[in-house]
């Protein structure tokens, strides 16, 4: 068994699901899981800390990070639930057999999980979201979160809000913020650190929240 699927495999699963293939989402998916893998092991995430996956889909990183976790060490929460069968059907299809626990909310429900994390991670997912879902978002992680803990997502920069559906189902806003400030005014105002990560992203701006 090996932890790893090709693009014709992700296709094949997605369609059985009716997932439309993705230009973007499909054919980046290997660039994408091990940009953020890399990411987090930059940033200090080690196989004993606990990971939160915000906006998970089909985990696309959760099949590099469940193998290299300690069992039962990766949590994910996802609105899209045709996205969530997906995952599940890439973990089997590739072999994984660490317990990992996929939530599907769109509340950032995170106390349902019952545990603190030490990383957090939101890839292309702030860039889904309302300001105000992303003030929430960051508001609920601040009772889950160890001190200390960090946040690590993905931003675009002067994008006009605008609406669309995900999926062709899911209602979703495309933030795009002013400027990096942004979340400096979120994070004072929650009592929080941001930073401008130096990590470099292929498409989008990298920040880093710490709790
Ligand atoms: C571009 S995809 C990125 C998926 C994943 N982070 C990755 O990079 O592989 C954005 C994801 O965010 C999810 N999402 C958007 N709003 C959400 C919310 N309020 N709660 C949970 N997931 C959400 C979408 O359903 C979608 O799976």
């Amino acid at each position: 068994m090996t932890n790893e699927i090709s693009v014709e495999q992700l296709i094949d699963l997605s369609i059985e699901e009716n997932i439309l293939p993705d230009h973007k989402f499909h054919y980046r998916w290997h660039e994408l899981a091990e940009w953020q893998f890399d990411a987090l092991c930059r940033s200090g995430l080690e196989p004993g800390h606990r990971l939160l996956d915000i906006g998970c889909g089909p985990l696309r990183l959760g099949l590099r990070a469940i193998p290299y976790l300690e069992d039962g060490n990766y949590f994910g929460v996802e609105a899209f639930p045709p996205y969530i069968r997906l995952g599940q059907r890439v973990l089997r299809e590739c072999g994984v057999d660490k317990r990992s626990t996929i939530l599907q909310s769109t509340m950032f429900e995170f106390e349902k999980f019952k545990a603190t994390f030490h990383f957090a991670i939101a890839q292309s997912v702030f860039t889904h979201m309302s300001d105000d879902q992303v003030r929430h978002c960051v508001t609920k992680l601040q009772s889950v979160m160890e001190p200390g803990g960090r946040l690590l997502f993905t931003y675009i920069v002067g994008r006009d809000p605008s609406g669309f559906l995900y999926g062709g189902v899911q209602p979703m806003v495309r933030l795009g913020v002013p400027d990096a400030s942004w979340f400096d005014g979120l994070a004072s105002d929650l009592g929080l650190r941001f930073e401008c990560s130096e990590i470099p992203h292929p498409t989008q701006e990298v920040g880093l929240l710490i709790f």
